[in-house]
């Protein structure tokens, strides 16, 4: 069973029946048992997330205290950035960062379903109050340019023919090819919930993750849309938009290049 937040995901279902008396029944019950666990893991395997998007999960992610949440982000600091931009631009911005993306985030690295070295096992440190404060006060870090503060974002801006190659993909998508545009989910006019604003996202965090969907290496998206769209895109259209957003330029959707036919 694995906890959370709302609700206890019941992917492994645990035999239950009258004691046996015999051993015949004994043996077979224990047949029943292994079947069935084996069958839940086999199915825990296909559940991309434990998390949904009920109306607990969303009141339990939004009940954070930023202030605790402030003190438990000293042992992100080193990775995330004093003011939650990182310092490494494989390492992703926290700042601002919507309140369920990141819950799920911790949630889905908590249960393994997201893998990564050095989250696997922060996250499983973290209660489910730790994760909600934590939540509070990252979303709420302002994504202002402070150039005090030594961050990867933004990086150079692509040329042109990336710009133009990204910021039609991010506005329209591939009618074509089936891609929807990027911007329906990712707002800033739209957001699904749990899919995290990538404006002030780092470039080459962003391809990795990119990549990553497209091998199925990530694969805790709930319903699959990342999968299906980072393999339906090509390595220079990867790249591109990666370099768009990590340049900052998804800031000013009003201000991208025409689209050049
Ligand atoms: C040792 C460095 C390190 C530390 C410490 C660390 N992180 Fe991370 N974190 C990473 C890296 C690297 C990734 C990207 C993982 C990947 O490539 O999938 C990441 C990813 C994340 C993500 C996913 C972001 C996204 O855009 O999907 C969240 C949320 C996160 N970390 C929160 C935290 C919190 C909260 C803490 C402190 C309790 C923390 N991290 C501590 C290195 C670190
Ligand atoms: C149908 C909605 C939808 C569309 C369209 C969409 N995304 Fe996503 N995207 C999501 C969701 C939801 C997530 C969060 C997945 C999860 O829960 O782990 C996500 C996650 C991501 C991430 C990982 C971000 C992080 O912080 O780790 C990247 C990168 C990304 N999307 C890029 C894109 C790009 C580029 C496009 C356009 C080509 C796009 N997405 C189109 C829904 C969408």
């Amino acid at each position: 069973m694995t906890e959370t937040g709302g609700r206890v995901a019941r992917n492994r279902r645990i035999w239950s029946g009258s004691p046996p008396r015999l051993l015949g029944t004994m043996l077979l019950a224990l047949a029943a048992t292994a079947l069935l666990l084996h069958a839940g893991d086999t199915a825990g395997d296909h559940v991309p997330s434990y998390v949904e998007w009920t109306p607990d999960t969303i009141a339990n992610a939004s009940s954070g205290d930023e202030f605790r949440g402030l003190l438990l982000s000293r042992h992100c600091a080193h990775c995330h950035g004093e003011e939650g931009f990182s310092a490494k631009g494989d390492t992703p911005n926290l700042a601002g960062m919507a309140r369920l993306a990141i819950w799920k985030q911790l949630l889905d690295f908590r249960a393994g379903k997201r893998i990564s070295f050095p989250m696997n096992p922060i996250a499983q440190s973290l209660s489910n109050k730790d994760v909600a404060d934590l939540v509070a006060y990252y979303s709420k870090l302002p994504v202002f340019y402070d150039p005090d503060d030594k961050r990867a974002f933004p990086q150079p801006a692509p040329d042109p023919v990336q710009k133009g190659m990204a910021w039609r993909l991010i506005n329209f998508g591939d009618g074509e090819r089936g891609i929807p545009p990027c911007q329906a989910c990712h707002g800033p006019l739209a957001f699904r919930p749990g899919a995290p604003a990538l404006l002030t996202q780092n470039g080459p965090y962003l391809l990795q993750q990119l990549e990553d969907f497209a091998t199925g290496k990530r694969a805790n998206d709930i319903n699959e849309p990342m999968r299906t769209i980072a393999q339906l895109l090509t390595d220079a259209e990867r790249r591109a938009l990666a370099d768009y957003y990590g340049a900052g330029l998804g800031l000013n959707p009003g201000t991208g290049p025409e689209p050049r036919q």
